[in-house]
């Protein structure tokens, strides 16, 4: 069975898109099937594998031709993404003027999930039609957040947008976890904000990563982790991120 696996938080710049290629390229490493789909206007989830953004989820979403037109070689084993560019918040808007279905996302990579084990969506900082859609069509919700003072109020955001989806749209997904990011326990901003997650969210807590400049470096040269140095804290840590996915599904 195809597993959606949503990377998502209303807040931005807090390590989805990271964490969205580097467990999709986990999960491929490992020999799973897995397709990428990026929901975000910004289009980095390309940029981030080296790849030219493009339009493709506009078309896969507003364009009724053959959904496999739209799936793009990573470059790397067992991997393909269906890249975003700015065309995305076109699709958002005309989402939002038709009033589509809740649906809408789900029926369209639908057609696709036969060949893969792994869809993972990579949506934009912020609540509207489409991210809500993607969400919908998720199996499993992941949930990165920065270790920072604030953090929490893009949190309630996001559980409040999971119990609306659930209550109101009769969503059947389930949160995967909340994953702390840019952990620094040398600053006490950090180990404050990790304290107050464990405090809230304990089983769903994740266990951190760690603030990494070649985490930074890796998104400006196109290349994962695992293929810039796979011996990096960050490395392990995303593997070990993997590893635990996979029990948990
Ligand atoms: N653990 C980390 N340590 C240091 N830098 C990181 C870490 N995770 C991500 N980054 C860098 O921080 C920036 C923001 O990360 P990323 O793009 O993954 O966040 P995002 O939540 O997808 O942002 P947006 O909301 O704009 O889509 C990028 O330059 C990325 O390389
Ligand atoms: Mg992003």
């Amino acid at each position: 069975m195809t597993k959606i696996i949503a990377i998502t938080n209303q807040k931005g710049g807090v390590g989805k898109t990271t964490t969205a290629i580097t467990i999709a390229h986990g999960l491929s490493l490992r020999g799973r099937n897995v397709l990428l789909v990026d929901f975000d206007p910004q289009g980095q989830c390309a940029t981030a594998l080296g790849i030219n953004p493009e339009p493709c989820v506009f078309n896969l979403l507003i364009n009724h031709q053959a959904p496999a037109l739209w799936v793009r070689e990573s470059g790397r084993s067992n991997l393909c993404l269906i890249p975003s560019d700015r065309t995305t918040a076109t699709a958002q808007a005309v989402i939002n003027a038709e009033g589509r279905s809740f649906s809408a996302v789900l029926e369209a990579v639908k057609p696709l999930m036969r060949g893969y084990d792994f869809l993972i969506f990579d949506t934009a900082p912020s609540a509207g039609g489409l991210q809500e859609r993607a969400i919908w069509a998720a199996d499993l919700v992941l949930i990165p957040t920065a270790t920072e003072f604030l953090s929490s109020d893009g949190l309630t955001q996001i559980m409040s947008t999971l119990t609306q989806l659930r209550e109101t749209r009769n969503w059947k997904g389930k949160l995967l976890g909340v994953l702390p990011t840019f952990y620094d326990e040398q600053t006490k901003e950090s180990k404050s904000s990790f304290g107050e997650l464990q405090n809230k969210f304990e089983k769903s807590l994740l266990a951190p990563i760690h603030r990494a400049t070649i985490l930074r470096e890796c998104a400006a040269e196109g290349i994962t982790v695992f293929e810039k140095d796979s011996a990096s804290r960050a490395s392990k840590e995303y593997e070990k991120l993997v590893t635990i996915l996979l029990k948990k599904i």
